[in-house]
């Protein structure tokens, strides 16, 4: 059977709503969808770390029976060569997003001309929202409880003490 298997990668530094909407969608339309957490990025210290994000993320997909959760290092090609994935899959919510995501897209398509990256949109709702923007707006007192699931408002309260 031709089965397809994708990967969602990212920081999810924390997850949001837009993550899970982009995750019921990819997990929609392939067999098999991974998140995969990226451990060494780039991205300067994070709030959450990579064993929170997993469990949070864990928590939050457990619905979906066709997707599973892990964590990744170095590129992202071997990794999905490694898990078996003829694909990635990423969310553009703006035109902004475009420029970075098509580099990235091109970059992967060069290093392995078999991987294949898919882009979907989130929920217009959802087209604004960013960990960092989740972040900046929680750490000022702002209400962002619309904006990512419940269990990530309870650790960013917790973290917040
Ligand atoms: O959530 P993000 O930060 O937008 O996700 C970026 C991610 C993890 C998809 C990207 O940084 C990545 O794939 N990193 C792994 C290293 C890699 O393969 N680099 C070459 C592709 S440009």
């Amino acid at each position: 059977m031709n089965t397809v298997k994708a990967i969602y990668p990212g920081t999810f530094d924390p997850l949001t709503n837009g993550h899970l909407d982009l995750i019921a969608r990819g997990a929609s339309i392939v067999d098999q969808l991974v998140v995969a957490i990226l451990r060494n990025s780039e991205k300067g210290i994070p709030l959450f770390s990579v064993p929170e994000r997993l469990e949070m993320i864990q928590e939050a997909v457990a619905i979906y029976p066709n997707v599973t959760v892990t964590t990744f290092d170095g590129l992202l090609v071997d990794f999905a060569r490694q898990v078996g994935a003829k694909a990635v899959l990423r969310g553009i919510r703006a035109i902004s997003d475009y420029e970075y995501e098509f580099q990235m897209a091109m970059m992967n398509r060069k290093l392995d001309p078999d991987l294949e990256t898919l882009f979907m949109m989130p929920a217009e709702k959802y087209t604004y929202v960013s960990s960092r923007l989740i972040k900046g707006v929680f750490r000022l007192g702002g209400d962002v409880s619309a904006l990512v699931p419940p269990l990530v408002i309870e650790r960013l309260k917790a973290k917040a003490g």
